[in-house]
């Protein structure tokens, strides 16, 4: 029988992973085993807290369903996500600024013309949002596909509503850039909205004390042939909440003036209805591949 100490067990299980295939899945494992041991030593961690830690896991798990991703909030929340990003994104020099995926890149992002207002149902103050696509030396790049989302004027997402099943997307599209690397639309005004408090994640926010707040953006996914897929938001200027994003998430080069208009004509000529808001902004994409992330609840499993 073999008995180990404190300092054998972490090499035990090291070395007990040695014939796994894949070098690259070795590593990761033997990497996390060793941050997961020294954690453990680090903090003389109890039985209690051990148990704390498997059962609020446990609850975040199950908190999970085919439209809410309780476990991307917690890397969001932890700053793991956009650790990653900053791992995968150390040189884009001239190119877009990336930023979180979120939990809310759900369901369905049909294909919509350019203008169309993708919040005709919903309450709010009008907005018309006009984008190029373009690569690094500013050449336009045609049929990029661009999928958008955003959170409505109370702070919600569609897939947050009970409507959602029946109603279907709102504050959700995809567009296709014309022959000029443009794409537009009319929405409404988002607002900074917490992240949602009623599962693990959000709980342990307000009980460390945190705010758990997002200041207002929208999300955008551009993919382009040729090109790496760019997942960022655009936050909008003058929020509260742009330097204590509770997801770490903001960046200088992703912040956009947001004016607010009175001209009777939007840009595509069509006459305002009132006072509305104008959000510009230009996407620089970075040469290269990649595969982007497909939204939650249209990934099919393979058969097994
Ligand atoms: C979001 O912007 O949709 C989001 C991102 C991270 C955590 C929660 C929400
Ligand atoms: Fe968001």
């Amino acid at each position: 029988m073999t008995q180990f100490n404190e300092a054998e067990l972490t090499d035990a299980v090291i070395g007990s992973f040695d014939q796994t295939p894949d070098a690259r899945a070795r590593f990761l494992l033997q990497e996390l085993v060793k941050s997961l041991h020294d954690y453990v030593r680090k903090t003389n961690l109890t039985f209690e807290e051990w148990g704390a830690a498997i059962d609020f896991l446990t609850r975040t798990g199950q908190t999970c369903t085919a439209s809410r991703q309780e476990f991307i909030l917690l890397s969001d929340v932890l700053g793991v996500s956009m650790l990653v990003d900053a791992v995968n994104h150390r040189d884009r020099a001239g190119a877009t600024e990336t930023t979180v995926l979120g939990p809310f890149y759900v369901g369905e992002h049909r294909v919509t013309p350019h203008g169309t207002d993708i919040s005709a149902s919903l309450k709010g103050e009008k907005m018309f949002v006009q984008a190029r696509v373009t690569d690094l030396a500013g050449v336009p790049l045609a049929g990029a596909t661009v999928d958008v989302w955003h959170a409505d004027d109370e702070g919600f997402y569609d897939s947050q509503r009970p409507s959602y099943e029946s109603e279907g997307p709102s504050s959700r599209a995809r567009f296709i850039t014309n022959s000029d690397g443009r794409f537009f639309f009319r929405t409404i005004l988002p607002c900074s909205y917490p992240i949602p408090t009623d599962g693990p994640v959000g709980q342990m926010i307000l009980q460390t004390k945190r705010h758990p707040m997002r200041p207002a953006h929208v999300h955008f996914l551009v993919a382009a042939e040729g090109h790496e897929p760019l997942v960022t938001h655009v936050f909008i200027a003058g929020d509260d909440y742009l330097d204590s994003d509770v997801v770490f998430g903001v960046k200088d080069d992703l912040i956009a003036q947001v004016e607010q208009r009175s001209d009777p004509v939007m840009p595509d000529g069509k006459l305002a209805s009132g006072p509305w808001y104008l959000m510009t902004y230009d996407f620089r994409m970075k040469p290269g591949a990649g595969v982007a992330p497909r939204p939650l609840g249209t990934i099919v499993p393979e058969p097994v």
